[in-house]
């Protein structure tokens, strides 16, 4: 196919050859060294690399070189526009050695910056059939003529061209995905388990269970600390999407504009740290799920593009006005109670119906104190091992004390204290006093803290549980003995966390 094989020009492909698997890291110099090859042997006085952008269809000159070089990089063609164009829409190869008089060329370029061309070579670059980008060699020196040979050369350098592309690209897709996976690590967050022993847990269980077989929204409500995130975490693993992407993004730690980028990617130059465009969350969880914790700080100005996306699954990247379409399960939670924020006008009605489809509500720790011991006993296994400490399990002081504390932080106080507990223990078993729960009795620093606010508060929670366990925790009888209001008893209570351990 090729001529006369010039050893010199061999030479260079199998340098190329070797450059392109020993350097995956700058796309842009290999690429360069390509081009400068290709516009030598095909004795070119200018050339380019344009690229297609697969979303927009638009082509960016990638890489120029000749005098006005530099110049050329400012210029983007439509799809179809110019010779590049024509080839990058066509996929095929193309001499042109009296540009002038072609009907394909496009001028402006060649015009306002001061270079016209008067023949040019131009072929596709292809990754399996797909065409990403097209070489342009511009003008061959001495007034000669591109041969068919130049051609074929060039077709050679495009091949090359293309794969060194790719690499780029997957590098790129790969680097995203490190980038994603060393968040997730970093905040310590793999699958967790999740302990259940209480019937109100396992009929939440069994809701997910089904639940999560559809593609349905989910809504997931409870107090602060007592487990959405693994609720949310079992809805993607029992789906069919649990080999597909779960994407967490806690939607109260980013400032507006960081959030839409974030959530929708944007393109290059949509904003001035836009230096390349960037995927959003939502299209990294295309095939998976995708969690959006504390959705009530959901910003009240994107919640019109977010509704879009839960009726269409589809969104813009920031600057960009193509749609993107994903498949995407949503699953979304919240510790703050939205109907309020609705009826406040901080939270759209119509994206708080959309998303409440499929409510689940995960009960606080006091109302399921059976999964306490499990739960107790589930991260004294776990810390002590982190610890390489040894504990003979909680004595039964211990678990009482537990067993009878509201957990007004749930699960994550639950943790924290046995956490606590198995720094300071000293003993073979995890005694009352190493919780710090603030209402044990009987030890010499029963008052807790050191400040007399701290000591009150100890005081007047023990006063009142001692009361309400007299009259069986009946609060308008207790607040007739202790002489208050039943109101300001209900509200004691609360504020005390004093919690009835029968309930
Ligand atoms: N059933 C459970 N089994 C084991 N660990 C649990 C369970 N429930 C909660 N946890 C642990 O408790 C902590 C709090 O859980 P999680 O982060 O899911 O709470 P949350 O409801 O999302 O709270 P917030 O509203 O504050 O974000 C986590 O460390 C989690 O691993
Ligand atoms: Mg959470």
């Amino acid at each position: 196919m090729i001529g006369p094989i010039d050893p010199a020009k061999f030479e260079t492909l199998v340098e190329i050859s070797a450059l392109i698997n020993s350097n995956y890291g700058n796309a842009t110099s290999l690429l360069t060294q390509i081009l400068e090859s290709a516009t030598k042997l095909t004795e070119g006085e200018a050339s380019s690399l344009v690229l297609r952008d697969p979303e927009t269809d638009i082509l960016r000159f990638e890489i120029a070189l000749g005098p006005k070089g530099s110049e050329v990089k400012n210029f983007t063609l439509k799809s179809g526009e110019g010779i590049a164009g024509w080839v990058a829409l066509h996929g095929q190869s193309l001499i042109v050695n009296d540009v002038e008089a072609d009907a394909r060329h496009f001028d402006n370029i060649g015009k306002s910056i001061g270079f016209p061309a008067h023949s040019i070579l131009a072929v596709p670059m292809r990754v399996r059939d797909v065409t990403v980008g097209v070489i342009e060699i511009i003008n061959k020196k001495n007034q000669k003529y591109f041969t068919q040979n130049d051609l074929q050369w060039l077709e050679i350098f495009a091949v090359q061209a293309a794969i060194a592309v790719e690499n780029a690209r997957y590098l790129e897709k790969a680097r995203d995905e490190i980038h994603y996976l060393r968040d997730q690590v970093q905040a310590g967050r793999g699958w967790h388990s999740l302990i259940a022993e209480s019937p109100a847990i396992k009929e939440k269980l069994e809701l997910i269970d089904r639940v999560a077989r559809t593609d349905s929204s989910v809504l997931i409500l409870g107090e602060s600390g007592v487990g959405k995130e693994l609720f949310a975490e079992q809805i993607h693993l029992k789906s069919e999407r649990r080999d597909g992407a779960f994407v967490r993004v806690n939607c109260a730690a980013l400032p507006e504009g960081l959030l839409e980028s974030e959530l929708f990617g944007h393109v290059k130059g949509a904003f001035t740290d836009a230096v390349q465009s960037r995927k959003g969350r939502f299209e990294l969880a295309d095939g998976g799920t995708i969690f959006l914790d504390e959705i009530g700080d959901f910003p009240l100005k994107l919640q019109a593009k977010l509704l879009r996306v839960l009726q269409q699954r589809s969104f813009e990247r920031v600057g960009s006005s193509d749609p993107i379409t994903v498949n995407v399960r949503i699953v979304a939670a919240t510790n703050r109670n939205i109907e309020s924020l609705v009826e406040k006008g901080e939270f759209r009605s119509d994206l708080y119906y959309r998303l409440n489809v499929l409510p689940i509500l995960v009960p606080p720790l006091r109302q399921r104190k059976e999964d306490i011991a499990a739960l107790a006993e589930f991260f004294l296994k776990r810390f002590s091992r982190e610890m390489n400490k040894r504990f003979d399990g909680f004595a039964d002081a211990a678990m009482e004390l537990m067993l009878s504390y509201s957990w007004p932080g749930n699960v994550r106080e639950l943790e924290n204290a046995v956490e606590r507990a198995v720094v300071i223990a000293k003993g073979s078993r995890i005694g009352p006093q190493d919780l710090l729960l603030g209402s044990m009795t009987g030890h010499t620093d029963e008052y807790g803290g050191k400040s007399l606010k701290d000591a009150l508060v100890t005081f007047k929670r023990h006063f009142i549980r001692k009361a309400l366990e007299e009259n069986r925790w009946n609060q308008t009888e207790t607040s007739k003995v202790l002489d208050i209001q039943r109101t300001y008893l209900s509200r004691l209570v609360k504020e005390l966390s004093i919690a009835n351990p029968k309930e």
